[in-house]
């Protein structure tokens, strides 16, 4: 729960962590995710106001998630949305989530406008969008199979990881070396991605090595898988950039609070000639604030959920 000024500023944004609830099942439980938002969403609500010092009647509107995600938490956030909007007699606008990891960018850049062009990296998406003005998306690439931060998670419980598994998976590569053990690097013509092979050869390396495993060869697999999935997704956006030249580049969502991702997009972008601006950890992750800068620069009038929505 998160209020914003001008779509610009964020003055609270508020984040009740599911993380601990679901650890114990290796994911997320959707029933269980569903009934925590439903717990824990009206407190957020007073507590959002209260510390941002601000009354209902003074909020312009109320911005909310209609999809993509999991249909239970959705259709929650909506009804809560649509009960506040009613009561404070303020117009509701339904959010598209990844539009909001782009507009996460804007929170952070106070310069920043489109046209741009963004890699969106997150838990269910890998996507190379040109962004001509608000609210107009175009997707130039998006993964055929698993998304990056999917890929990461996967390969991290393979690695005997916890949940979340791609900062885990980080913090195992920091103490490895991706040459020692590489691993192929995905490639597919044009700008599409594609994460399942490498997966699969991670699978076959450990299989390979058998119960001799050592801590460091883990460490060494982790760095190598993480080097193979950030250059893949950077080779493609560079490649993005010679076909689009874009003056503003912005990489999001998830997995753009991974580190070697990062520092190798500020290289690569700098090298394209292009300004490269990547939102701080908490607004790389899934957050409220990032839904109300989109409700405020790209509002939309559809409430309906739609767990599968598109760009
Ligand atoms: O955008 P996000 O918070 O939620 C979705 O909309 O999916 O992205 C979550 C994804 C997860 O797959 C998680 O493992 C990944 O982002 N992620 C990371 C890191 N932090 C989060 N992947 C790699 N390195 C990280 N440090
Ligand atoms: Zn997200």
């Amino acid at each position: 729960m998160a209020v914003v000024e001008d779509g610009r500023r964020e003055l609270v944004n508020l984040i009740y962590s599911q993380e601990a609830l679901h650890r114990g099942f290796g994911g997320v439980v959707p029933e269980v995710a569903a009934r925590a938002h439903l717990e824990k969403l009206p407190a957020l609500v007073t507590e959002a106001l209260d510390r941002a010092g601000v009354a209902p009647e003074q909020l312009e509107r109320v911005g909310v998630t209609r999809g993509p995600g999991l249909v239970g938490c959705l259709l929650i956030g909506v009804g809560m949305a649509r009960g506040l909007g009613a009561g404070w007699k303020k117009p509701v606008v339904g959010v598209n989530h990844l539009w909001g990891h782009i507009y996460a960018a804007l929170l952070s850049d106070p310069g920043l406008e489109p046209p741009l062009l963004a890699l969106v990296v997150s838990g269910a998406h890998s996507d190379l969008v040109w962004m001509p003005a608000h609210g107009q998306f175009q997707v130039l690439g998006r993964t055929r199979d698993d998304a990056a931060g999917e890929a990461f998670d996967k390969a991290a419980r393979m690695l005997g990881l916890g949940y979340p598994g791609g900062p885990a998976l980080e913090r195992l590569a920091a103490a490895g070396e991706a040459r020692r053990r590489p691993l192929p690097r995905p490639s597919l013509p044009g700008l599409e991605y594609s994460f399942s092979g490498l997966k699969t050869a991670l699978l076959y390396r450990l299989r390979d090595l058998g119960p001799e495993v050592t801590e460091q060869d883990r460490a060494d697999l982790a760095a190598a898988f993480q080097e193979s999935v950030v250059e893949s997704l950077l080779e493609k956006l560079a490649r993005a950039l010679e076909q689009r030249p874009a003056e503003r580049v912005v990489v999001c969502g998830g997995v753009a609070a991974n580190g070697r991702l990062r520092a190798r997009a500020a290289e690569v972008v700098e090298a394209a000639g292009a300004r490269l601006t990547v939102p701080p950890l908490v607004l790389c992750t899934d957050n409220a604030a990032m839904i109300a800068a989109a409700a405020h620069h790209a509002p939309q009038a559809a409430l309906e959920v739609d767990p599968n929505l598109g760009w």
